[in-house]
């Protein structure tokens, strides 16, 4: 097939997203590398997926994991070099993956070439108009602008010694660039260029909805900018300017054959809004994250997919679904946490997220986790969503029944939401701990040293090589699903159909492939056709927490 007949390769792909730190370390500096990535190139293509997605592998100091890029075209001299890049994407490409890599068009790191000579170069230059300067207010300058907080924590605003202070939505070492800006405008286009010219396939947008912002005085206050409905009028997220910068980009993706892809970051409540996203004039995707603030109950994943296949329709893109990412703590653990209950106190409009957070917070103690339940509803609801319209985003090291590591000792942390909270949010570091390979060596197979994050010693029980080959391990299940979908969606699937279930469960068929999950504890008949998967044991029923995928 030409490639141009394979434009459409993202709508229904699985794409495995790749932490490179946590990933594997070929050097053995104890940080996961490229080369690392490249050797594990037969492991990605037995998985089965269709794409990698890479977080940042740029020039960074890490004050954000990598999210505070130094100079975006190029990779980190302790990630590797473009030649190792080069090297990395020939064999994806050759093991028929795709490589999707992530741009952060927010912010730069304080230490990217264009930062430093803004803090050399006066008031009022063409240095600092990349950046977003604002003088300091009171009669000494000293004060920051306004009392906004920053994502991280601490105030949005930080000093630089002159009277002036810069924008920071994340942390300080994160300057966000003035979008107003058009060498600002023009450059992200190179680094753009810059890519798809080295054959990348796609791009992850970060916090894609941030970049255009009005600032123009009287500027509000915290308090009064919390009131104002995130989207055209908020000064900071959503903006209608954001449209004519992704028209820009869509014409330069277009102008490749296949057309780049693209996926916005976008945490927005507005579906009407978070739909333009995902349109053809401008990214062509973006991500639904509703699933992973929800809880494990039929009726909160009924509503998502009904939301969001409505969404999709609406742009004409495909929707996404995600059960776990690098900012939140892995679904293996989340599920294994009770359910809140309406009226209890974590109930709210992020209950699991919430609880997560909670648990973490005691080191994994309090509530405790159920880690059999938490895995029979992970794969449960893997087996849901990959039955689904549109593409699955899988977070490595999901499909070894990876949970959280809570018990990360706090002078070991990199978190920067565990500085800047302070201690309040212990932050993401559970979820990016480095892969276990093998059941022992120095770092579970990681690399030749260390990890760069405390492994805890029951990663050995999830180590590749134990799972590989072990019936009814995840990875194996992981692998069975995959092929099999890749299978029935050879056929024309046709829309979404849901069919009348007994309560606490779901079913749905898309032509005569059905999937059927059991939400509760107790066990249900299995519904009339032929049994292509299970996500647990059968009975006879389907047992709780347990999904099938059936013929018929
Ligand atoms: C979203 C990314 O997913 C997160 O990891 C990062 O900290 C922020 N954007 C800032 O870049």
């Amino acid at each position: 097939m030409s490639e141009s007949l394979n434009a459409d390769w993202w709508r229904e792909a699985v794409i495995y997203q790749i932490y490179p730190r946590a990933f594997a370390d070929a050097d053995g500096n104890t940080i996961g590398d490229l080369k690392g990535i490249t050797s594990r190139i037969p492991y990605l293509k037995a998985l089965g997926i269709d794409a990698v997605w890479l977080s940042p592998f740029y020039p960074s100091e890490l004050a954000d994991g990598g999210y505070d890029v130094a100079d975006f075209r190029d990779v980190d001299p302790k990630l590797g070099t473009l030649e190792d890049f080069d090297e990395m994407a020939a064999g994806l490409h050759a093991a028929g993956i795709k490589v999707v890599v992530d741009i952060v068009p927010n912010h730069s790191s304080n230490k990217h070439k264009w930062f430093q000579e803004a803090l050399a170069a006066p008031k009022g230059s063409p240095e600092r108009e990349r950046y977003i300067f604002r003088d300091g207010v009171g009669p000494n300058h000293d004060q920051p602008p306004t009392d906004w907080r920053a994502s991280f924590g601490g105030n949005t605003w930080e000093p630089v010694g002159d009277g002036q202070f810069y924008f920071h939505t994340f942390a300080p070492e994160q300057p966000d660039w003035n979008w107003d800006n058009p060498e600002v405008r023009a450059d992200y286009l190179k680094t753009l260029k810059f890519w798809a010219d080295r054959g990348v396939d796609g791009f992850r947008v970060d916090v894609a909805n941030s970049m255009a912002k009005d600032l123009s005085e009287p500027l509000p206050t915290a308090a009064e900018l919390e009131k104002i409905e995130i989207g055209p009028n908020h000064p900071l997220y959503d903006r209608d300017e954001l449209d004519v910068i992704y028209h820009e980009w869509r014409a330069l993706f277009n102008s490749y054959d296949p057309p780049r892809f693209a996926v916005g970051e976008v945490w927005i409540e507005n579906k009407e809004r978070l739909a333009r996203y995902a349109t053809k004039e401008m990214l062509g995707q973006v991500f639904n994250f509703d699933l992973l603030r929800a809880d494990f109950r039929a009726s909160e994943f009924k509503q998502i997919v009904s939301e969001h296949l409505a969404v999709a329709k609406k742009s004409g893109s495909s929707t996404t679904w995600v059960l776990s990412n690098h900012d939140v703590p892995r679904h293996a653990t989340r599920y294994g946490l009770p359910l809140t209950t309406p009226g209890e106190p974590f109930d709210g409009p992020a209950p699991t997220w919430d609880l997560g957070r909670k648990w973490l917070l005691s080191r994994g103690t309090d509530p405790v986790e159920d880690v059999e339940l938490g895995l029979r509803r992970a794969l449960a609801g893997t087996a849901f969503i990959l039955a689904l319209p549109g593409s699955t985003y899988l977070y490595n090291g999901e499909e070894l029944g990876l949970r959280e590591v809570a018990d990360i000792p706090d002078d070991q942390r990199q978190d920067p939401t565990f500085f800047r909270s302070p201690g309040y949010d212990v932050g993401r570091d559970g979820c990016r701990v480095p892969l276990p390979w093998t059941p022992d060596g120095p770092s579970f197979g990681f690399g030749p040293a260390g990890a760069n994050l405390p492994q805890p010693a029951w990663f050995a029980d999830y180590a590749v090589s134990v799972e590989e080959g072990a019936m009814g391990s995840p990875l194996e299940w992981y692998r069975q699903a995959l092929a099999l979908r890749k299978q029935l969606l050879g056929a024309e699937r046709g829309e979404l159909e849901w069919i009348d279930s007994p309560a606490d469960t779901l079913h749905f068929r898309r032509g005569d492939w059905q999937c059927f999950t059991n939400f509760g504890m107790s066990p249900v008949p299995i519904p009339s056709g032929e049994v292509l998967l299970a996500s647990g044991h059968l009975t006879g029923e389907v047992p709780g927490a347990t999904t099938v995928w059936l013929r018929g």
